[in-house]
Protein backbone atom coordinates (compact mmCIF):
# COMPACT_ATOMS: atom_id res chain seq x y z
CA UNK A 1 0.00 0.00 0.00
CA UNK A 2 2.64 2.25 0.87
CA UNK A 3 5.15 0.91 -1.18
CA UNK A 4 6.02 4.27 -3.37
CA UNK A 5 6.06 6.19 -0.34
CA UNK A 6 8.39 3.80 1.46
CA UNK A 7 10.91 4.02 -1.45
CA UNK A 8 10.75 8.04 -1.42
CA UNK A 9 11.60 8.11 1.94
CA UNK A 10 14.62 5.86 1.07
CA UNK A 11 15.69 8.32 -1.63
CA UNK A 12 15.17 11.81 0.12
CA UNK A 13 18.49 10.54 2.65
CA UNK A 14 20.56 11.97 -0.16
CA UNK A 15 19.41 15.44 0.44
CA UNK A 16 20.45 15.31 4.01
CA UNK A 17 22.63 17.98 5.20
CA UNK A 18 24.63 15.80 8.43
CA UNK A 19 28.30 16.64 8.20
CA UNK A 20 28.55 16.53 12.37
CA UNK A 21 25.93 13.56 12.92
CA UNK A 22 26.77 11.66 9.95
CA UNK A 23 23.29 10.44 10.57
CA UNK A 24 21.11 10.87 7.45
CA UNK A 25 17.24 10.89 7.91
CA UNK A 26 15.09 10.64 4.73
CA UNK A 27 11.29 11.58 4.99
CA UNK A 28 8.98 11.09 2.44
CA UNK A 29 5.40 12.81 3.52
CA UNK A 30 1.66 11.81 2.24
CA UNK A 31 -1.01 14.48 2.28
CA UNK A 32 -5.25 13.38 1.94
CA UNK A 33 -4.83 14.71 -1.44
CA UNK A 34 -2.46 12.24 -2.32
CA UNK A 35 0.95 14.81 -2.88
CA UNK A 36 4.51 13.49 -1.66
CA UNK A 37 6.47 16.35 0.14
CA UNK A 38 9.96 15.29 1.01
CA UNK A 39 12.43 16.25 4.19
CA UNK A 40 16.01 15.22 5.36
CA UNK A 41 17.42 16.81 8.24
CA UNK A 42 19.66 20.03 8.27
CA UNK A 43 22.66 20.17 11.00
CA UNK A 44 23.80 23.62 11.81
CA UNK A 45 27.53 24.24 13.50
CA UNK A 46 25.30 25.60 16.51
CA UNK A 47 24.35 22.39 16.84
CA UNK A 48 20.76 22.44 18.71
CA UNK A 49 19.63 24.56 15.70
CA UNK A 50 19.42 21.22 13.88
CA UNK A 51 16.11 20.45 12.04
CA UNK A 52 14.53 16.97 11.88
CA UNK A 53 13.66 15.57 8.91
CA UNK A 54 10.34 15.40 9.62
CA UNK A 55 9.55 18.46 10.65
CA UNK A 56 11.44 19.74 7.36
CA UNK A 57 8.54 17.65 5.11
CA UNK A 58 5.86 18.90 7.47
CA UNK A 59 6.88 22.81 6.88
CA UNK A 60 7.18 22.10 3.34
CA UNK A 61 3.59 20.89 3.03
CA UNK A 62 1.64 23.39 5.50
CA UNK A 63 3.25 26.21 3.58
CA UNK A 64 2.38 25.15 0.37
CA UNK A 65 -1.28 24.68 1.83
CA UNK A 66 -1.30 20.75 2.88
CA UNK A 67 -2.11 20.57 5.92
CA UNK A 68 -3.83 16.77 6.52
CA UNK A 69 -1.15 14.40 6.40
CA UNK A 70 -1.79 10.56 5.43
CA UNK A 71 0.97 8.91 6.23
CA UNK A 72 5.03 9.90 6.76
CA UNK A 73 7.72 7.31 5.77
CA UNK A 74 10.98 7.73 7.86
CA UNK A 75 14.26 6.03 6.49
CA UNK A 76 17.27 6.39 8.49
CA UNK A 77 21.19 5.25 7.83
CA UNK A 78 20.77 3.26 11.39
CA UNK A 79 20.37 -0.67 11.46
CA UNK A 80 17.67 -0.25 13.73
CA UNK A 81 14.15 1.34 12.93
CA UNK A 82 14.14 4.85 13.47
CA UNK A 83 11.19 6.30 15.73
CA UNK A 84 10.40 10.26 15.27
CA UNK A 85 11.86 12.29 18.38
CA UNK A 86 9.50 13.80 20.87
CA UNK A 87 9.36 16.91 19.32
CA UNK A 88 8.33 15.79 15.61
CA UNK A 89 5.70 13.76 17.22
CA UNK A 90 4.24 16.84 19.04
CA UNK A 91 4.34 18.73 15.18
CA UNK A 92 2.87 16.17 13.00
CA UNK A 93 0.39 15.72 15.62
CA UNK A 94 -0.36 19.48 15.57
CA UNK A 95 -1.73 18.66 12.03
CA UNK A 96 -2.88 14.70 11.83
CA UNK A 97 -2.86 12.38 14.76
CA UNK A 98 -4.72 9.98 12.96
CA UNK A 99 -1.67 9.59 10.30
CA UNK A 100 -0.18 6.49 10.12
CA UNK A 101 4.02 6.55 10.13
CA UNK A 102 5.93 3.93 8.60
CA UNK A 103 9.47 3.08 9.80
CA UNK A 104 11.89 1.86 7.00
CA UNK A 105 14.71 -0.06 7.23
CA UNK A 106 14.25 -1.63 3.59
CA UNK A 107 12.02 -1.40 0.64
CA UNK A 108 11.17 -4.61 2.25
CA UNK A 109 11.60 -3.65 6.07
CA UNK A 110 9.11 -1.78 7.43
CA UNK A 111 6.53 -1.39 10.43
CA UNK A 112 3.39 0.61 10.95
CA UNK A 113 2.31 2.07 13.67
CA UNK A 114 -0.58 4.98 14.39
CA UNK A 115 0.91 8.65 15.34
CA UNK A 116 -1.35 8.55 17.81
CA UNK A 117 0.10 5.20 19.86
CA UNK A 118 3.31 6.95 19.19
CA UNK A 119 2.27 10.05 20.85
CA UNK A 120 -0.76 9.66 23.21
CA UNK A 121 -2.03 12.58 25.64
CA UNK A 122 -0.57 15.68 23.28
CA UNK A 123 -0.04 18.87 24.52
CA UNK A 124 -2.78 21.26 23.77
CA UNK A 125 -4.02 24.85 24.23
CA UNK A 126 -7.09 24.31 25.93
N1 LIG B 1 16.82 13.37 13.44
C1 LIG B 1 15.78 13.46 12.57
O1 LIG B 1 15.95 13.94 11.43
N2 LIG B 1 14.57 13.03 12.96
C2 LIG B 1 14.28 12.52 14.20
O2 LIG B 1 13.12 12.23 14.48
C3 LIG B 1 15.35 12.34 15.17
C4 LIG B 1 16.70 12.82 14.77
C5 LIG B 1 18.15 13.85 13.01
C6 LIG B 1 18.63 15.08 13.73
C7 LIG B 1 20.12 14.96 13.58
O3 LIG B 1 20.52 15.56 12.36
C8 LIG B 1 20.39 13.47 13.48
O4 LIG B 1 19.12 12.87 13.26
C9 LIG B 1 21.01 12.87 14.71
O5 LIG B 1 20.31 13.21 15.85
Amino acid sequence: MYEKLISESLKAKRFSHSPYSKFRVGVALLTNKGKIYYGANVECSSYSLTICAERVAAVKAITDRQKKFKAVAISSDSSEFAFPCGACRQFLSEFSDNMDVILVKSKTKYQIYKLQNLFPHKFKLK
